[in-house]
């Protein structure tokens, strides 16, 4: 039995209630009330429930630390240092089809950096969680990124912008360059499950572009404590800012950044 440290247990305490009415309600899907924020953007009224849950939980174990919450913004703090960052439903789409595949992620930031990551998918009481420097574990198994170091033999995860999102002819062009390098792409609508998958192994990379900071915080402590590389399109660590991410383990991350980069200058991955 691993101990967790008493930050873990509030966060997997507060993701563990929160997520008791997500699945209540994601047995009643179709009586939620749902409004939409932006093309192919929805929020329910499960979404808001979790929030609020969270937040009261959060705050209340930890008073004075700033929140900044997908549904309910940014709240600063007395404490300076220690900022949760916090999306109540990640898959809200797929939530809203019937589909089993969402998650409740939770971020600690301390002086600016993420010290502690915690992702969990109720519907297979799966609880992804690291601290810097501690590893990352699902549930109490440690977890290491995967070993492969082939292009070819690789599973890669993706997000696919929709809606009015963004350059979709450059993400279009990134698809084609590593799906004709890979064994095959998935979307299955979840960043930061994407993360936790990657720290788990079971995809060998992942990248998205635009995404917010409370999809990827506590995935990218994940895959770094499973000793996976994480980076922005350029090779930096501007993710949680740009919004670009690319997650891998160390003998393909390079590899891939190099097929995303010529994609996008429309080089020889394209054509
Ligand atoms: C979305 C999911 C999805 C990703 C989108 C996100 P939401 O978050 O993480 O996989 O492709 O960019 O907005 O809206 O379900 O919390
Ligand atoms: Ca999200
Ligand atoms: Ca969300």
């Amino acid at each position: 039995m691993v101990m967790r440290s008493p930050t873990l247990n509030v966060m997997a305490n507060a993701a563990l209630k929160a997520a008791r009415g997500l699945i209540r309600d994601f047995g009643e899907v179709e009586q939620l009330q749902v409004s939409i924020k932006g093309p192919g953007e929805f929020v329910s009224t499960a979404d808001l429930k979790a929030d609020r849950t969270l937040r009261t939980e959060l705050a209340r174990a930890r008073p004075g630390y700033a929140l900044l919450f997908e549904e309910s913004g940014e709240t600063p703090g007395s404490d300076p240092r220690h900022r949760w960052i916090v999306d109540p439903l990640d898959g809200t789409t797929n939530f809203l089809h019937g589909i089993p595949h969402f998650a409740i992620s939770i971020a600690l930031e301390r002086d600016g950096e993420i010290v502690a990551g915690l992702v969990y998918e109720p519907t297979r009481d799966e609880m992804y969680s690291a601290e810097k420097g501690l590893g990352a574990y699902v549930n109490d198994r440690r977890l290491r990124v995967s070993a492969r170091r082939r292009l070819g033999e690789a599973v890669i995860g993706t997000g696919m912008p929709f809606g009015d999102r963004a350059d979709q002819p450059g993400y279009i062009a990134t698809l084609g360059a590593i799906m004709g390098a890979t064994s095959g792409v998935r979307r299955m609508g979840s960043a930061a499950l994407d993360l936790a998958y990657v720290a788990a192994g079971r995809y060998d990379g992942f990248w998205e572009f635009g995404l917010a900071p409370w999809d990827i915080a506590a995935g990218i402590l994940l895959v770094r404590e499973a000793g996976g590389f994480v980076s922005d399109l350029a090779g930096g660590h501007e993710m949680m800012t740009t919004g670009d991410v690319l997650a891998a383990n160390d003998h393909l991350h390079l590899p891939l950044a190099a097929l995303i980069r010529e994609a996008l200058r429309g080089g020889p991955a394209t054509r």
